[in-house]
């Protein structure tokens, strides 16, 4: 029987140190070779539009060695092999989640949630419908519901949707639990939208009910041949997804985002994303912020 990676190798592994590729290691529980990181590449990229380039090698096989392990394979290719002949289903939602990224915070780029709220009391009155997409653990979908409660007095004045491909992130989402020192949220926040748990959730803060109501958590994967919700959405946040796909795929998924977006509706991307190649859809009206035209 072969030993399982040391601790340090797994740091190495997922740090994606330079030579740390499995197949150098003598100890690597699975080969994994070239042939297998392009199949798991091409196969990620066909699903979810992620690139994953040549320094990911480490990582990959890292997070998927676990579902190797979980599922029985003695090898990448009987573990690819089997999860391409069973087609979508409970694995493919497995292989997708430990492929994902999902690092997020509360008030992440916080200029955005001034701009939000400005936006908000511009619109106040009228239905406001919020689509919050690459929602990851929650964060971002409860902080524009803080923000909405913030600007308008109560959370349901806006309805939100959020939503990710990976089932696991959003299952921490819907819970809406977090740790007590979650980065971004200020004292008074923490008090005016979180109770404090006590006992065996000493340490841990959930959103109150009635910012949870507000949003409508759903799987959604922006690859996907149909969207199944409603359109005509007057605030969209696109944040930090894009960066994972390559420039045709980001096109393709800018298109699709415009066609559910209202006319003169507000777009909010991550702080390294540019979309001003794409005036025909989308206005640059401020710091990562568009306007649809
Ligand atoms: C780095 S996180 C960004 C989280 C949040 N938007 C933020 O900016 O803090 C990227 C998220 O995109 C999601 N994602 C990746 N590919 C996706 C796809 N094809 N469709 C929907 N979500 C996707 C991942 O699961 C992950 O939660």
């Amino acid at each position: 029987m072969t030993a399982l990676p040391s601790p340090a190798e797994h740091a190495a592994l997922r740090a994606g140190l330079p030579g740390a590729a499995p197949n150098d290691q003598a100890d690597a529980q699975f080969a994994f070779g070239r042939s297998d990181f392009e199949r798991v590449r091409r196969l990620i990229r066909e699903h979810a539009g992620i690139s994953l380039n040549e320094g990911k090698q480490a990582m990959v096989y890292s997070r998927l060695s676990r579902r190797l392990r979980d599922t029985g394979h003695g090898s990448f290719t009987a573990y690819l092999d089997a999860l391409e002949q069973a087609g979508p289903g409970p694995e493919w939602q497995e292989f997708v989640n430990c492929l994902t990224t999902n690092l997020t915070a509360f008030f992440r780029e916080e200029h955005h949630f001034h701009d939000l709220a400005r936006e908000l009391e511009g619109r106040r009155g009228g239905p406001i419908r919020i689509w919050c997409n690459a929602a990851s653990t929650g964060e971002e979908p409860y902080s524009i519901a803080m923000t909405v409660t913030e600007a308008l007095g109560n959370a349901g004045a806006a309805k939100i949707v959020a939503s990710d491909i990976d089932t696991k992130v959003l299952a921490t989402a819907a819970a809406g639990v977090y740790g007590a020192d979650a980065r971004g949220l200020t004292p008074e926040r923490l008090r005016r939208h979180f109770l404090r748990g006590t006992g065996a959730n000493s340490g841990r803060i959930r959103v109150k009910p009635e910012l949870a109501r507000a949003i409508d958590f759903r799987v959604h994967n922006l690859m996907a041949p149909r969207w199944s919700f409603e359109e005509g959405f007057d605030i969209v946040f696109c944040r930090n997804v894009m960066i994972y796909f390559d420039a045709p795929t980001q096109r393709q998924v800018l298109e699709r985002i415009h066609a559910a977006m209202k006319p003169r509706s507000v777009l909010y991307v991550g702080h390294s994303e540019n979309f001003t190649d794409s005036k025909d859809l989308f206005r640059l009206r401020g710091k990562t912020v568009y306007e649809r035209v």
